[in-house]
């Protein structure tokens, strides 16, 4: 199993979000909050709740035992590869340099690749409602990086600020320093912006794009592009973007011949692991085999 859509801060569990809140002397009622799954009920408490989860990293140390923990969870289900999203001036903001974050990642990644057989990297990413400056500032600092466990640029955070073009110079950045693209896009917004993003953007890959399938059109030049969909199937019923998992268009667009892959994006969130997403799959007709493939082809390691 390969999971190619996770944000690194959306894995922190009430159990790891309670040890850093101790550790760190940080005033959070995580114990209740925890209890309440967080106490996100829509997309807009679900990014605010995230950053408060976020925030309880704040050194190399908790950075590498968040990453770790997930890939010894994630490899005891079976998982052999995973690819983490992180916002590099998260930490930069409690003065922790870009490049120690990436060496203590790369830590976690060496200890879960010794003691379990799991192998990861790293897409740095713009939070999108920060705007393109804020953007254009992410991008600077990956494109600056000198550990081989960044391979990739993306953009996270609310699809409903800004458009595509305005990350474009963000983008340019990231890619001529050749960190490979992907974005968060047709997740909230329709098919339209899909497209959009994939051309001003270089993007190789789409974070979530399931409403692809509401054209035609758009599912069609997906198809034929054999531009990845990161589809993160328990995310998007939790966050009611569809209301079961048969009314999921994932098997309708992979029938079409778009290219699916799996992620778990926010699974402490989402109470999910990459099984159960390949599980959900499978309920719905996809092979994991398939799958995986898929995902190899897809990974930007
Ligand atoms: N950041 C963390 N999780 C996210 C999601 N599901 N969509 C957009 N931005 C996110
Ligand atoms: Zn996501």
């Amino acid at each position: 199993m390969i999971d190619l859509h996770v944000h690194l801060r959306g894995t922190i569990t009430p159990t790891m979000a309670r040890k850093l809140a101790e550790r760190n002397s940080v005033h959070l009622d995580v114990a209740s909050w925890a209890e309440k799954g967080y106490g996100w009920h829509d997309f807009t408490s679900f990014l605010s709740a995230y950053d408060h989860i976020a925030s309880l990293i704040v050194t190399t140390r908790d950075l590498e035992e968040v990453a770790y923990d997930y890939l010894a969870r994630s490899a005891q289900l079976g998982a052999t590869y995973v690819e983490f999203m992180l916002s590099p001036p998260d930490l930069m903001r409690v003065g922790v340099a870009f490049d120690d974050q990436l060496a203590a990642l790369s830590s976690a990644r060496d200890r879960a690749l010794e003691e379990y057989g799991i192998d990861c990297r790293m897409i740095a990413t713009a939070v999108r409602h920060l705007g393109p400056a804020s953007a254009i500032q992410a991008a600077t600092i990956a494109a600056s990086r000198r550990d081989d466990i960044l391979v990739g640029f993306g953009l996270t955070g609310d699809e409903r600020m800004f458009v595509a073009s305005e990350f474009k110079e963000a983008f340019r950045i990231a890619r001529s320093e050749d960190l490979r693209a992907t974005a968060h896009a047709g997740e909230h917004l329709g098919p339209d912006t899909i497209i959009d993003a994939i051309e001003v953007l270089g993007l190789e890959r789409v974070g979530h794009g399931i409403r692809a399938v509401e054209s035609e059109s758009v599912t069609r030049q997906l198809a034929s592009a054999k531009v990845p969909l990161e589809v993160c199937l328990t995310s998007n019923l939790a966050l009611n973007l569809y209301p079961s998992i048969d009314e999921h268009p994932v098997s309708q667009l992979a029938a079409a011949g778009c290219v699916v892959v799996l992620g778990t994006d926010d699974p402490a969130f989402f109470s999910t692991d990459i099984e159960q997403e390949y599980r959900l799959a499978a309920n719905v007709g996809l092979l994991a085999g398939d799958i995986t493939e898929q995902a190899k082809a897809a990974s930007f390691k």
